[in-house]
């Protein structure tokens, strides 16, 4: 039991054709819910921090949050830095025991992105510490349909062949269609999985990864609605095109959309059917429960089913 680097799990991840779920955490509801369903389901697992995150929670408490998981389950986790923008807060998260960081340069031009994410690289690597990059831009809701759109933010596969090769990363995050959030498409949901092949064929051994992965899915958005929430038109990546991505060397999968769907909906749930509750443990408890069992059936029935563990 330890906090460990993904070189193993997407090692085998890659070869097998299923993905490690990697999760946003940010309190420690969300960290049980998450570990105590990767425990049952004995399954490899990323916990991820965002900026976002680290200002809400502060960065130490969801370390040790995290080395409490660890303790608790005897389960081997990522600890991974989401969407570090700059080479200061990646350093820092080495520095202060991550064992994975992802630097964020898709808002660069190819040479300064290869520039950053090389420096990162260099830094993690000498202390033990694997690296994530990104290229191409994650679409917005009116983008993914339009094909000129597509080509302006998707990934480049021969960019992609380069990128790799100059940097030294160990996994790359790819624009093929989704987006963060609650609201990824308009119409069809749509990505482009014939891009998704081309990068694979150009960089078999990389392992790929899905930012915006949710599935946003519709029982939770429903029961928010029914308790007072207001979220049409929600909609996410269906999970078919989860287990298609894996075949095509997609070995990290990003869930945060999902988590705080479950968990909202589920308090909201418990504030209309217990209007006397005021203990926080009576919804956070529930809260839990709902992430633990959401995060199960997407182990279960979407990550790792297509392959052998
Ligand atoms: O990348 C996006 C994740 O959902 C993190 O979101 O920045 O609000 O924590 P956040
Ligand atoms: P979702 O918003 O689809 O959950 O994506 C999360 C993510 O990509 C975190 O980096
Ligand atoms: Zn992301």
């Amino acid at each position: 039991m330890a906090l460990v680097t993904s070189k193993e799990m997407f090692a085998k991840a890659l070869t097998k054709d299923y993905a490690v779920g990697a999760f946003n955490v940010n309190n420690m509801e969300i960290i049980q819910g998450i570990v105590d369903a990767a425990q049952e389901e004995n399954a490899p697992l990323i916990l991820q921090v965002s900026a976002g995150a680290r200002k809400y929670a502060r960065g130490a408490y969801l370390r040790h949050l995290v080395d409490a998981a660890v303790e608790d389950t005897g389960l081997d986790i990522v600890l991974h830095l989401d969407h570090g923008e700059d080479f200061e807060i990646c350093k820092k998260c080495v520095d202060d025991g991550f064992t994975s960081v992802m630097i964020d340069g898709s808002r660069f031009e190819l040479p300064e992105n290869i520039r950053v994410t090389k420096e990162v690289v260099d830094y993690a690597h000498e202390r033990g510490v694997v690296v994530e990059a990104e290229l191409g831009k994650l679409a917005g809701i009116e983008d993914a349909v339009k094909v000129d759109a597509r080509s302006a933010t998707f990934t480049d596969p021969e960019e992609a062949a380069e990128f790799v090769e100059k940097t030294g990363v160990d996994s790359l995050a790819i624009a093929i269609g989704t987006s963060h959030g609650a609201f990824k498409f308009k119409g069809d949901p749509y990505l482009d999985f014939e891009r998704l092949q081309a990068i694979h064929k150009l960089i078999p051994d990389t392992p790929l990864v899905l930012h915006g992965a949710s599935t946003v899915l519709p029982e939770f958005v429903a029961l928010c609605n029914q308790y007072g929430g207001e979220i049409p038109g929600a909609q996410g990546v269906p999970e078919d095109m989860i287990r298609t991505a894996a075949k095509y060397g997609v070995c990290k999968v990003n869930i945060d959309t999902d988590l705080r769907l479950a968990m909202t909906a589920e308090i909201r749930r418990h504030f209309v059917e217990h209007p006397a509750d005021f203990d926080p443990r009576k919804y956070l408890g529930p809260a839990r429960a709902a992430i633990k069992d959401m995060v199960k059936h997407k182990i279960h029935d979407v990550l790792l089913c297509s392959g052998q563990r």
